[in-house]
């Protein structure tokens, strides 16, 4: 009855008022959607984080954050060589396997890291390798070969050498492998990850590369050598742990020159501080004891600035992704091993987001052209 009584140009009115409500209220859920939306959910390349996989699992806060957030996962030190093989022919694969379970329950890709590193080499190797070269050759080829091996098609990619050049400059890093084994453990190990599984995605990780060219370009000689000899390398890894007075325009043009390759290029420890180091475990400097406001919205735009660079210089076809090495400013390594404070990460002490969160959410977010 009610119905009839209404006029034409009512019901046209109506429909108009429903069209428009309908409208608003799916743009308000929109926009509603994208304000909770996490990182990797408005991101084209995977975001990943670096975590203790035993802290995350017994911190349900963490966790909600780490898979709301992210789409890939790495170990800080669990998949490292002191903790798979700690002692001769025991091999420790438990957190591993725990962070594989992990990734594939919340859909996330694990990646490796990492095969060789001078820092992680147990002490049983050191002392058994030092005296005979031979035997810490065919040591090396059997760990990744088992190693690689046991993840085949799980994990997606690994680290295989890391930090294999010294901080500053271009000279090969003169750690216990290179002592024993000459620069040719570098393409061995990247040639046994080959074998082992064919499909992984392979990269050399280093620090400062961003900063320092000459490092830099002692890094790129090393994969041009490798592409010419056909070493199967598939990737850079910047760490990317940067300091807010490391200039953009020195890590645009490293981004750049890395991409030249056509490698692949992972942002693969990302965290940005206020105050310095010199490179070495507890060589911290601390020239900020607290955090200002101020400080904060500038940590914003360095962590939009650096998304963005990433985004605009490295080809789509070579993004391998972004990840933090731990997302939180409570949990994050460089106050234990620098012995200073700092605020490198997104979320701060108490795990609320801090202004880099929506920084770094912006560069991800802001239209660009693209390559
Ligand atoms: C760090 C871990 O985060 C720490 O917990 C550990 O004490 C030392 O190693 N570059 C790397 C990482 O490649 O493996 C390092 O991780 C940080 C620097």
């Amino acid at each position: 009855m009610i119905y009839k009584k209404r006029s034409c140009s009512q019901i046209v009115i109506i429909l108009v008022a429903l069209i428009v409500f309908t409208f608003t209220a799916c743009k308000s859920l929109n926009q509603k959607t994208t304000a909770e939306a996490g990182l990797k959910d408005v991101s084209e390349f995977p975001i990943g984080t670096a975590i203790n996989i035993n802290k995350l699992i017994n911190d349900q806060a963490l966790m909600a954050l780490q898979i709301s957030n992210f789409n890939s996962i790495t170990a800080t030190g669990d998949m490292k060589m002191r903790s798979i093989l700690p002692f001769e022919n025991e091999f420790n694969w438990k957190k591993a396997d725990t962070l594989l379970y992990y990734a594939n329950k919340h859909n996330q890709r694990l990646f490796g890291h990492n095969l060789i590193w001078h820092s992680s080499t147990p002490k049983w190797v050191e002392e058994k390798g030092a005296n005979d070269s031979l035997w810490l050759g065919e040591f090396m080829k059997d760990y990744i070969h088992k190693y690689v091996g046991r993840y085949k098609g799980k994990v997606a990619g690994w680290d295989v050498v890391n930090e294999a050049f010294e901080s500053k400059g271009g000279a090969y890093r003169k750690t216990f492998w290179y002592n024993n084994l000459g620069k040719e453990y570098i393409a061995n190990a990247f040639r046994y990850a080959h074998e082992a599984d064919p499909e992984a995605v392979l990269f050399y990780n280093d620090f400062n590369i961003e900063r320092d060219t000459s490092k830099l370009d002692a890094v790129l000689k090393m994969v041009e050598k490798f592409k010419k000899e056909g070493v199967p390398i598939h990737g850079i890894g910047f760490q990317m742990h940067i300091r807010m007075d490391t200039p953009n325009e020195v890590i645009a043009y490293s981004l750049e020159k890395a991409a030249e390759t056509g490698l692949q290029i992972h942002l693969s420890e990302v965290d940005i501080i206020f105050n310095s180091h010199n490179d070495e475990r507890l060589g911290g400097i601390e020239n900020y004891s607290s955090i200002t406001n101020e400080m904060k919205l500038a940590q914003a735009e360095k962590y939009k600035n650096l998304v963005l660079m990433y985004r605009s210089i490295v080809p789509k076809e070579q993004q391998f992704g972004i990840t933090f090495w731990d997302f939180t400013d409570r949990d994050s390594w460089i106050k234990g091993f620098f012995n200073m404070k700092d605020w490198p990460t997104i979320y701060d002490d108490d795990l609320k987001p801090k202004p880099a969160y929506y920084g770094f959410l912006e560069g991800l977010k802001v239209e660009i052209e693209k390559k």
